[in-house]
């Protein structure tokens, strides 16, 4: 599905959410219209309570098979769809490239093709090729989940990022989201583009011209074209921010190239958030970041423990969403949670 649509401040948050989510698959925020993201928001809430119950247990998964696939490192993606899915009642099963017959010469394809032979309901695919997690959904019977596929899309993480926008925020229309960092590399800030467009936000997306892909404003169709600009000087990115997402920079993924700035304390200097250069935002910003971080890089200690940021809510928030996404892809009503 293309075509996303945006919203504007006024129809936001008066939904009304559809009796079905019409998606076997979650591969990009391109396949999410804003009626789309706001059911997986709201989903999510209910299941943000869970979080805070003495005891985090469902049952509408049990009887059902989760397996997360990850040819990546990964410390929050791969822990909280496991959580997500163990709370939900699910069989959750972890495999990672370094541990499968991948390192004996088997395609990915063959794999995904064996692991759909013992019928899981979903796979969660985490790759460094851009467009793994769709070709393999290609060939699947099971629901695939892109987990990250190389510097491409990371929907997931929008999703997160979207729902500690709106419980902070109470709406995403109309606000300013400064993300900031090697944007060339990172498939959050480009799935958070797409995303945050699609809800209306105006996205300002800040790095040097060496980090910065030529026309990403387009990533998203007409919807990224309206709402998202590129800036290439911090102070344009922070003036009049709501938030603030900050990335690191994305060393594994340059494959030896030569380096894109002069040194790191340079970069630091021009583009990190510390609290000076946070004080350009509005007061009340708040201060995300997908993690890891790298602590005096792309952020200040102070400013990443600081009251601003909501760093580790956002992680909660990965654990909410992902049983969202799971809940919504095995057929799971909007308006039923048990
Ligand atoms: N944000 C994120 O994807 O973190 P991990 O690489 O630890 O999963």
């Amino acid at each position: 599905m293309t075509g996303a649509s945006a919203v504007t401040a006024e129809t936001t948050d008066r939904v009304v959410l559809p009796p079905r989510f019409a998606h076997r698959h979650l591969l990009s925020m391109r396949d999410l219209s804003a009626v789309d993201i706001t059911t997986i928001l709201d989903v999510a809430n209910a299941f943000w309570t869970l979080g805070e119950q003495p005891v985090k247990k469902l049952a509408s998964l049990r009887g059902k098979t989760v397996i997360n696939l990850f040819f990546e490192n990964s410390t929050r993606t791969r822990t909280s769809f496991e959580i997500a899915a163990k709370r939900m009642g699910a069989d959750a099963v972890n495999i990672s490239g370094s541990s499968s017959s991948t390192t004996k010469g088997e395609t990915l394809l063959d794999t995904v093709r064996n692991l759909d032979a013992m019928h899981p309901e979903v796979v969660v695919v985490r790759h460094a090729f851009g467009g793994a997690a769709e070709m393999v959904a290609g060939k699947l019977s099971a629901s695939v989940i892109n987990a990250g596929d190389g510097q491409h899309e990371h929907p997931t993480q929008a999703l997160l990022d979207a729902a500690t926008i709106r419980r902070h925020k109470g709406r995403i229309a109309g606000l300013s989201v400064a993300i900031v960092g090697d944007i060339v590399h990172s498939r959050v800030a480009r799935s958070n583009a797409i995303g945050l467009a699609t809800m209306g936000a105006e996205v300002r997306l800040c790095a040097p011209h060496t980090l910065i892909p030529r026309g990403i404003e387009q990533i998203g169709g007409a919807v990224t074209q309206q709402h998202v600009s590129v800036v290439h000087k911090l102070e344009d990115a922070l003036d009049g921010a709501d938030v603030i997402m900050m990335l690191r920079v994305q060393n594994e993924r340059t494959g030896g190239e030569a380096p894109r700035f002069p040194n790191t304390r340079e970069f630091s200097r021009t583009y990190g958030l510390s609290e000076r250069t946070l004080a350009m935002a509005k007061p009340d910003a708040i201060v995300l970041h997908p993690g890891p971080i790298n602590r005096g890089v792309e952020m200040s200690p102070q400013v990443a423990d600081g009251v601003q940021s909501l760093i580790l809510e956002q992680v909660s928030w990965g654990v909410a969403v992902r049983m969202a996404v799971l809940h919504l892809l095995t057929g799971g009503s909007p308006t039923e949670i048990s």
